[in-house]
């Protein structure tokens, strides 16, 4: 996207400061340092290109110019958020991804908990929610979203720990990213203040990926628990039904999530 497309698309947003970058280390890192020099409000940071755009648990995000959607919203002061609100956030941005894909295309896109978007049942989008800490003091939360738009955003093969998409192959057409943007921008606008409403948590739960069905859920390096996905706590925690019946909750971190069910993918 081009400054100018990316200009028209945050027209008239309630953004306290927004800056488009052609190419960038990594959004994340940009406003992490906005968050540092004491910015507030809700700030947002764009590149069309990422040079060391980052993942969950250390993995890369690629980002190649012209092809992907690569942003960062700046919540600051943290304050803005309770405590026990602070997990919701990172699902904040998944659901509003696929408000924006139901919207805009008729999609119907699913969570895979904590937050990755997959259309098909591939990943087509990522978030990575972090927080910015002064001392023991939380000063702010960074959500970063990536959006394989078109087919050379899709990380190579060897790369994957989950099988990806992008819109673009998904759609079988050319997509607007301004439109896109500004589509998801206004869905976590009109959400970020309702996390402690009970219809976000519904909303989240809704569009869970797996529901229902026997999974294999990897903890940390070694720790392996199968069960079927129950649903989300108040909170936002995963809820799975364990073989012995009982409901257990697990908490954000890097659990990663396999579908026991046999689905040929596309
Ligand atoms: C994941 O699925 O592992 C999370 C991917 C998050 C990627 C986005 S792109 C914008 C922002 N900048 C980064 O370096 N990462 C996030």
């Amino acid at each position: 996207m081009l400054e100018a497309e990316f200009r028209e698309a945050v027209r008239g947003l309630p953004l306290a400061k927004s800056a488009y970058f052609s190419s960038v280390a990594s959004t994340n890192d940009v406003v992490a340092t906005w968050a540092r020099e004491g910015l507030q409000g809700l700030c947002l940071a764009y590149a069309d290109e990422q040079t060391s755009g980052r993942g969950r648990a250390g993995r890369r995000w690629l980002t190649p110019s012209g092809s992907a959607l690569a942003f960062s919203l700046l919540l600051a002061p943290a304050q803005l958020f309770e405590p026990n609100l602070l997990g919701l956030v990172s699902g904040l941005g998944a659901l509003a991804v696929c408000k924006a894909l139901e919207t805009l295309y008729q999609l119907s896109p699913k969570i895979k908990w904590p937050n990755d978007v997959l259309l098909e049942g591939r990943k087509v989008s990522g978030v990575l929610a972090e927080s910015s800490w002064a001392g023991e003091q939380l000063q702010a939360l960074i959500l970063g979203i990536g959006i394989n738009v078109a087919p050379n955003s899709a990380p190579p093969a060897k790369e994957l720990n989950f099988p990806a998409t992008c819109l673009e192959n998904v759609l079988g057409k050319k997509v607007n990213s301004a439109l896109l943007l500004r589509s998801i921008l206004d869905s976590l606008i009109a959400w970020k203040d309702r996390l402690s409403e009970p219809t976000f948590v519904q909303a989240w739960e809704q569009r869970l990926a797996f529901k229902g069905e026997r999974v294999r859920l990897g903890i940390g390096e070694k720790s392996i628990v199968e069960g079927e996905i129950h649903g989300l706590s108040a909170d936002g925690q995963l809820q799975i039904r364990l073989p012995s019946a009982e409901v257990q909750t697990f908490h954000m971190g890097e659990i990663q999530i396999r579908s026991l069910v046999d689905r040929p993918l596309k």
